[in-house]
């Protein structure tokens, strides 16, 4: 059978931005990649109608709304609009499920119910919180907050969740406590991305921070967006999101968080440490070795994806608040 692909607004996106090196050359590493194609989407559009796979992506993000959460006034406005809902849903980076940006539908076989964290190591109070616990104990609140991906693009996201202090005050680390490393849920019977199946990289996918960084104000832990509880395709139902660093370190749909001696292997840093520093933070000076961060493509409002170029800021315009950390 012969299928004819009629590509949507976003496959239009990927296309035209895979001129920039910067979207293929990071995928030679997963040579299968041939961008994840989903039948559904291949449906037409019938007239204003929307088609089966839109009707699918907004269920896929009509999810309950949060009850209570406070908009913290200190990250409440920027200097750019907050990017369309159903764009940010639909253009992600989470390998477990496929190499490309379509991986909403592929996601949504991860079993985000009965989640449990596990939060362990060198702590005086190590606990498992199941995301009611989280949502109980931590005074959530909503912070908008610049996003920018190490690929060159970028988003705004209203975040829902609570600041990463808040965990640590919680579990005290001991004093020999210096780094902190997050695990993401693995399941080769679930997350049968293409990496996965081939058995090439080092799953599950983790990401570290030195523990001053985890105790910086900026540093958030993420249970919702938009309102809402975080749709799976974004990294549900716990993800982090460190808004002055590359995307790659906010690890999603976090399962354990261990609080360590020494600098913790990472994995994108493990697959090619000159290209991913463990450290990672956003700098338009440094480029990455195959291509400038000076500029970066800032993906709006919607409903369809347009970018406007924008300079990259040192650490994502949030110097005023980490840049201590790196005197
Ligand atoms: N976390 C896991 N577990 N797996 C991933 O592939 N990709 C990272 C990060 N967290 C990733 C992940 C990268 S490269 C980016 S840019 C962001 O998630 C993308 O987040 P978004 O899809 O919500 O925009």
């Amino acid at each position: 059978m012969t299928l004819i692909r009629i590509p949507k607004s976003w496959q239009i996106f990927k296309q035209e931005i895979t001129s920039e090196t910067a979207y293929f050359n990071r995928r030679r590493f997963i040579k299968t990649l041939v961008g994840a194609s989903i039948g559904a989407s291949l449906l037409p559009l019938a007239g204003c109608q929307k088609s089966a796979s839109e009707t699918a992506l907004d269920s896929s993000l009509d999810l309950p709304k949060i009850k209570s959460f406070t908009p913290n006034p200190n990250f409440s406005s920027l200097d750019r609009p907050i990017t369309d809902r159903t764009l940010a849903g639909r253009y992600n980076n989470f390998y477990e499920f496929g190499g490309g940006k379509n991986i909403w539908l592929k996601a949504q076989k991860l079993p985000a119910e009965n989640w449990k964290v596990e939060v362990t190591g060198l702590v005086k109070n190590p606990r498992t919180y199941d995301i009611d616990d989280l949502k109980r104990e931590f005074a959530l609140e909503e912070r908008i907050y610049r996003f920018r991906c190490v690929e060159a693009w970028s988003m705004v996201v209203p975040w829902i969740g609570f600041p990463m202090k808040a965990l640590i005050e919680k579990v005290e680390p001991t004093s020999s406590a210096k780094y902190v490393r997050f695990t993401s849920f693995y399941d080769p019977e679930i997350t049968t991305g293409p990496g996965i199946v081939f058995g090439k990289l080092p799953w599950p996918y983790q990401e570290g921070l030195r523990i001053e960084e985890m105790a910086n104000e900026l540093a958030f832990f993420a249970l919702g967006n938009y309102g809402r509880d975080l749709p799976k395709q974004q990294g549900a139902p716990l993800r982090m999101v460190l808004p002055w660093k590359y995307g790659f370190k906010g690890a999603k749909s976090i399962v354990k968080i261990e609080f360590l001696a020494s600098q913790p292997a990472t994995y994108w840093n493990t697959i090619n440490s000159q290209e991913y520093g463990f450290e990672a933070n956003v700098n338009p000076d440094k480029p990455h070795p195959r291509w400038s961060q000076a500029k970066e493509k800032f993906i709006g409002e919607g409903p369809d994806f347009k970018w406007e170029i924008k300079e990259t800021m040192p650490y994502n315009g949030y110097g005023e608040y980490v840049a201590s950390l790196y005197v």
